[in-house]
């Protein structure tokens, strides 16, 4: 993301960034600065980098729609700053950290024209969305909108550290040699293994797995939330999978208590799980694209039973 964000800044020569809150963008300090999250990852490492403008970013859920982040651009471009200042658009195609929130396709068709308009470079950070995991090699692709670059990690190489910014070459190829870099840039390992994956996604077709591993996820935890109010929300794209805790089914009423309880009981179970989200009310599903059919099931069980002590653990304290 640094080096996306340099890139962008040098081709352009223009200085301002915008991003979006709830966005999750890493823990350096530009990075963080892109981040739409003040705890745990700004709060105390201050200052930011200045010119980081964020809109809110669609989450139909709670009542934010593309209507309103437009509507805030087009505000941020009166009050803030002007268009010709701006370097950079930067997006996740779907909210990782930040609740695995799919951004709306007639968003990023916005983006992508305000960015043609104003000669704004359009970012997408693929690093938890890409590689497969929606069904599609980059999330971005549902929309059918072509970013300028994009960010990818995590899955690129099957966990081995590597992580690369690719994009159109002539904004790729504007800093001077040796303006980006680092010590374990282009680490022989890691770009072993990036080839490893690309050779396993072909001949495993796992972007068609991704595909059923997010039908099996969703049908699985829409079955929960007919037996269980605290299951506010279940969204997917392929198989990034999210499902939302509230209390008594009610969008307004985040439970973070119970999503924090369910990840220890899950734990209990021997089942690993992450929350996430900008209320913590979130836990996403990230099975590696490679699990076979009997170990996601029996992760899923376990979930379930995960779910229901803590669901009657809820009921009987609100029944006291
Ligand atoms: C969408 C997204 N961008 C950026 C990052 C940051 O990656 P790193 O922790 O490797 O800096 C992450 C990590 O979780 C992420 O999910």
């Amino acid at each position: 993301m640094e080096n996306a964000l340099k890139i962008a800044r040098f081709h352009t020569r223009r200085s301002g960034v915008i991003a979006f809150s709830g966005g999750f963008h890493g823990r350096t300090l530009a990075c963080v600065s892109l981040t739409g999250k003040v705890q745990p990852y700004k709060a105390g490492f201050g200052p930011m980098l200045p010119e980081v403008y964020h809109l809110p970013f669609p989450m139909p859920y709670h009542g934010v729609t593309v209507e309103h982040s437009l509507h805030a651009l087009e505000q941020l471009f009166k009050a803030d700053v002007e268009p010709a200042r701006v370097a950079a658009i930067i997006i996740e195609p779907v909210l990782g950290e930040g609740g695995f929130y799919a951004a709306p396709a007639e968003l990023l068709r916005r983006l992508r024209s305000v960015c043609d308009t104003h000669g704004i470079v359009l970012i997408a950070d693929e690093i938890q969305s890409g590689f497969g995991r929606t069904g599609r090699m980059f999330a971005i692709e549902h929309a059918g909108v072509e970013p300028d670059l994009i960010t990818i990690a995590k899955s690129v190489a099957g966990g081995v550290p590597l992580a690369a910014v690719t994009g159109k070459a002539e904004i790729m190829d504007s800093p001077l040699p040796g303006g980006l870099g680092g010590t374990f840039a282009g680490s022989p390992l890691g770009c072993a293994a990036g080839l490893a994956v690309l050779e396993v996604m072909r001949e495993e077709q796992l972007l068609q797995r991704a595909q059923d591993i997010g039908r099996f996820m969703s049908s699985r935890l829409k079955g929960l939330q007919v037996r269980f109010p605290c299951v506010g929300d279940v969204r997917s794209l392929g198989a990034m999978v999210a499902v939302e805790l509230v209390k008594n089914g009610r969008a307004d009423a985040p439970d973070a208590e119970l999503t924090k309880a369910l990840v220890q009981a899950a734990a209990r179970q021997g089942l690993v799980i992450l929350s996430c989200g900008i209320y913590a009310n979130v836990i996403r599903f990230l099975a590696p694209l490679t699990i076979p059919d009997a170990l996601l099931k029996e992760g899923f069980h376990l979930f379930e039973l995960a779910l229901e002590e803590v669901a009657s653990g809820a009921k009987a304290k609100a029944a006291v």
